[in-house]
């Protein structure tokens, strides 16, 4: 029986993957550590919780217990971070101290423990930003621009400087921008659609002309899969949803599936030193494991729009901060401890 350690398994990417696996694999465990931050919510597993074979540990990644919570796993998805670029450059104090100290404890928990890997989810913020013309690879310089991207940067180098100090089995994955369901609004689409359906205007920086190389999360979940069980120890791979769209093209195609006038674009000012294009080459995943990106971007991003549509309470709820209320009555003895094992 494989037992898979979770970290972040209550935000966005983590709790689709934890779906994704209990799925995929009827005979895994799962181990969520997760702090539940104003990231996290358990509404995002909510069936899941359900499933005997899941186990959900309330806990920073910087307490030394995580020791503890690795005990007996065989496996480690580290998703697990501060992720709000905005938030970084107001205030990065978390974002050091999860991404960057709460990377080395828990990959630290996990060779001690004796692993037989460990992934370490990153993104391609890490690489800086991009001109018109080019992608990023894995062997790019890294040139993170924003706090958020630094200490990205930062848990991906202490990670490898395990690998090569002691031989600790890891892997750096690199995605591009992702959307789905259960993302958090205050990312870009989801907050255009939460804006929209409210009839409130859309906020788009600078000339919303920015780039972003846009990824459904079920197309990352099945390259992390993949890496998970066959990549190759000590290497780093990049998922792109080779998507490049422009910010105010995903707003108008928003806009333009639920109905409404472009007039509810309001251009803001701009993030500081707002990166101008992501995009990424993962020819190298391409090549080793066969993988590429299935979903179609307008057709997944329709389907996203229906999700947040059909999950109005998930939505108004997340952004109240209600979901807190709703831990605190029906889960929080039950998160409370530890997994026996
Ligand atoms: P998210 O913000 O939705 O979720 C983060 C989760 O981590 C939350 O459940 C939160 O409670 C938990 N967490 C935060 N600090 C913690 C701590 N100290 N201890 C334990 N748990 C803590 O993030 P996401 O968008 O799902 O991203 C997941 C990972 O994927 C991150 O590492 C991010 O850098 C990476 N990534 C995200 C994207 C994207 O487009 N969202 C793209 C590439 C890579
Ligand atoms: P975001 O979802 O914050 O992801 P990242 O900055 O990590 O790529 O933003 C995606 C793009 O959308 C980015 O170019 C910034 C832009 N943006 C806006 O124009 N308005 C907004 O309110 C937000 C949150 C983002």
């Amino acid at each position: 029986m494989t037992r898979v350690l979770v970290t972040g398994g209550a935000g966005f990417i983590g709790s689709n993957f934890v779906h994704y696996l209990l799925e995929k694999y009827p005979d895994y465990r799962i181990v969520v550590v997760d702090k539940l931050t104003y990231a996290g919510n358990l509404k995002n597993l909510e069936n899941a919780l359900q499933n005997p074979r899941l186990q959900f540990v309330r806990l920073d990644i910087c307490d030394p217990a995580v020791t503890e919570a690795a005990q007996g796993c065989d496996l480690a998805v580290h998703f697990a971070a501060e992720t709000h670029v905005d938030r970084s450059i107001e205030d990065a104090a978390a974002f050091t101290r999860t991404n960057v100290e709460g990377t080395w404890r828990i990959a630290e928990a996990c060779r001690a423990n004796r692993l037989r890997r460990f992934l370490q989810v990153s993104t391609d913020e890490v690489y800086g930003s991009l001109g018109p013309a080019g992608k990023f690879t894995e062997t790019s310089p890294l040139n993170p621009s924003s706090p958020y991207a630094a200490t990205k940067a930062a848990a991906d180098l202490m990670v490898l400087s395990l690998v090569r100090t002691h031989g600790f089995p890891a892997i750096v994955t690199r995605c591009s921008n992702n959307y789905g369901p259960y993302q958090f609004p205050e990312k870009f689409i989801p907050l255009i659609i939460a804006q929209a359906l409210d009839n409130q205007p859309l906020p788009l920086y600078g000339d919303g002309l920015n780039v972003r190389d846009w990824i459904h999360v079920s197309d990352h979940c099945r390259a992390l899969d993949l890496i998970l069980h066959y990549g190759r120890d000590a290497e780093i791979y990049n998922i792109g949803g080779d998507c490049e769209r422009r910010n105010i093209d995903v707003a108008r195609a928003i806009l333009r599936s639920m109905g409404k006038p472009e007039s509810l674009i309001q251009f803001v000012s701009d993030r500081p030193c707002h990166d101008r294009r992501y995009a990424l080459d993962s020819s190298k995943l391409a090549n080793e494991l066969g993988w590429r990106p299935l979903e179609n971007f307008e057709a997944g991003l329709t389907a996203t729009l229906r999700w947040y549509q059909q999950h109005s309470a998930w939505l108004d709820q997340t952004r109240s901060g209600e979901y807190r209320d709703y831990f605190e009555r029906n889960y929080l003895r039950r998160a409370a401890t530890l997994p026996a094992h």
